[in-house]
């Protein structure tokens, strides 16, 4: 159960609502939104919101200009970009604080929409500094927090700001995504089967670590396979070896036995002379990987094994590509996937993507209406997964 105060329970009509959402998109050469997920994943609370009566005041983080103004990273295409879903004009501010913040806010009426410039053109927001804190909290009267993918990050937009706000709710895709990733940790219907892939075991210890208490089966995949492999005393070429983390990959399976989970490794992969778009490519089984060959994807045999591992399963959560798949050459075993997860979201199971790589994959598929739930969050989700409690959310007001 969610015990956080929610969009729904604030008082809106005519109030300023000082909302925090992750519009951290990609921009494309052109400076243009390329990928607006995130921006759509948001149009639920702000909709509502306007339907209310608020005063709407979004900020947002776009990617990592450390404090400086960098024009190549400013919000405004993303404020273009939401005008055109809302069907309305967006005001935006040249800057999250001061006059042209105040500006834009004192000048919305009731359902209007200002959009602030980056938050993390000022050092102060990573730094969670109160000072910048209470000057984003002196725009609103209420504060709704919707950007998940930004929940494990203790900034002043995210954090700061509620010491500042009476009444701090959780938006509508805070809410899902809680609940989604939540069941996954709660009571999972069964079978439940995780898949993992991703380039890096480091990334993905803590994951591994706390699903493997709640798993009926953990199928592993992608660049991290070949650390796994390793582990078990195969050779792996020139894939993709996380050497430290070879002894955490074995702990991870003697834990998996005690446990009775049943962790499963590919026994194929597809081996190319280089990771690039024309090189020769073949499969082989994992036992017989070549010395001077790369590891770009799982095999068509693996492929099978893991359908079948996955056959009935009531819950699958999955997080990380299982190979290349950016290149589309190496990208069968990830699609397979995608497809799997959409066909078994459709004999009832729930399917949950968390985020980064694997969203990608399903939404290049078209997919991603087609399974429970895609995560918005790249960092925010894996945090979560490992049971970590994530500060943004940790803040805002419990339930009255
Ligand atoms: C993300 O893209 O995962 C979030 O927007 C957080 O971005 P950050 O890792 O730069 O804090």
């Amino acid at each position: 159960m969610f015990r956080k105060l929610a969009v729904r329970d604030l008082p809106l009509k005519g109030a300023k609502v000082l909302t925090r959402v992750d519009f951290n998109v990609p921009l494309d050469k052109e400076g243009r939104v390329a990928d607006a997920t995130r921006i759509e994943a948001s149009l639920p609370t702000i909709r509502y919101m306007m339907e209310k009566g608020a005063r709407i005041i979004l900020m947002s983080h776009l990617g990592r200009p450390k404090g400086k103004r960098v024009e190549g990273q400013s919000l405004a295409p993303a404020g273009e970009k939401l005008s055109a879903f809302l069907h309305k004009k967006v005001v935006f501010a040249d800057d999250c604080i001061g006059e042209p913040a105040k500006r834009a806010a004192d000048s919305l009426k009731d359902g209007d929409v200002a959009l602030l410039e980056n938050l993390r053109f000022h050092p102060e927001e990573e730094a969670n500094d109160d000072g910048f804190s209470r000057q984003l909290a002196s725009l609103g009267e209420l504060y709704v927090n919707d950007a998940f993918g930004s929940a494990h990050r203790a900034h002043a937009s995210t954090v700061g700001v509620t010491k500042h706000i009476k009444l701090c709710a959780a938006g509508f895709l805070m809410q899902k995504e809680v609940e989604y990733l939540g069941k996954i940790l709660g009571q999972p219907g069964r079978p439940f089967v995780a898949v993992l892939g991703g380039a890096k075991v480091s990334d993905k210890i803590g994951v591994a670590r706390n699903l493997l208490g709640q798993v009926d089966k953990l199928l592993v995949g992608g660049g991290m396979m070949f650390t796994f492999l390793v582990a078990t005393g195969l050779d792996v070429g020139r894939s993709i070896l996380e050497t430290e983390s070879v002894p955490v990959a074995k702990e991870i399976m003697e834990e998996a036995k005690k446990r009775g989970v049943a962790l499963l490794l590919p026994s194929d992969c597809l081996v190319s002379s280089s990771a690039s778009e024309e090189a020769e490519t073949r499969a082989v089984s994992v036992k017989e990987i070549p010395a001077d060959m790369v590891g770009v994807d799982i095999g068509p045999r693996s492929v099978e094994e893991f359908r079948e591992a996955l056959s009935g399963a009531k819950t699958v959560l999955w997080n990380g590509p299982m190979g290349i798949f950016e290149i589309e050459r190496y990208a069968r075993g990830t699609v397979e996937i995608a497809r799997m997860l959409a066909d078994l979201t459709s004999s009832g199971a729930v399917t949950v993507i968390g985020g980064g790589d694997s969203a990608a994959a399903v939404t290049g598929e078209g997919l991603e209406h087609r399974v429970s739930h895609v995560s918005t969050g790249g960092g925010a989700s894996l945090e979560f997964l490992e049971g970590r409690e994530l500060p943004g959310i940790a803040a805002l007001s419990d339930k009255l």
